[in-house]
């Protein structure tokens, strides 16, 4: 199982319920990596999307512990057991963790792959991924070569968990 997030130096990911930052690249990397698949999100998360809508294309999964939450056309779920039980028909390399950091800290432990981006910069932040340079049972596997968008530098990495 996946997780995918752009992340500041600080492993920040957001500021008021925002990302901190939107570069175009990476956004084609997050719909080319999650196309056709599921994801897995905290109800933050999809109410940060354009007009609250689930991402198209993708069996979204929301977790919330509101009983009566509606997300379109969206699976809504109560615990994390539920949401994994809602992805079972899905194979584990189809399945993304999408944020945000309350979903990240709880479903760390299920997953095997993280793709992040890591811009090279300092932002504003109030929530955050686990760092996972920190952490020992993780390996900085891949990094691409650095891009550039603007005066912004950045790269993808793809971090596995140790074996
Ligand atoms: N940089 C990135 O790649 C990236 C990706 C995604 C999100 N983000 C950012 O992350 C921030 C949002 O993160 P967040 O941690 O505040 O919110 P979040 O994880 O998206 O959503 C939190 C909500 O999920 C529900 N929830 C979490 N664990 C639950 C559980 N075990 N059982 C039932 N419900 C549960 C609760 O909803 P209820 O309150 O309804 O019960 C909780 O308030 C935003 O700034 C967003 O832009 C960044």
């Amino acid at each position: 199982m996946n997780l995918i997030a752009a992340v500041d130096n600080n492993w920040g990911i957001g500021y008021d319920n925002k990302l901190l930052v939107r570069i175009p690249a990476d956004q084609r990397f997050f719909r080319d990596e999650t196309i056709n698949k599921a994801v897995i999100m905290g109800r933050k998360t999809l109410e940060s999307f354009p007009n609250g809508m689930p991402l198209k294309q993708r069996l979204n999964v929301v977790i919330t512990s509101d009983t009566n939450y509606k997300a379109h056309d969206a699976l809504v779920v109560h615990s994390i057991e539920e949401a994994l039980e809602a992805v079972k028909d899905y194979s584990s390399e189809d399945i993304y963790v999408i944020g945000g950091a309350s979903i990240y800290e709880q479903m760390l432990s299920y997953c095997d792959i993280a793709h992040i981006t890591k811009i090279d910069y300092v932002y504003k932040a109030d929530t955050y991924f686990p760092n996972l340079d920190d952490n020992n049972e993780w390996v900085l596997a891949e990094e691409s070569e650095e891009q550039t968008y603007y005066d912004l530098i950045y790269t993808f990495c793809r971090y596995e968990r140790k074996q």
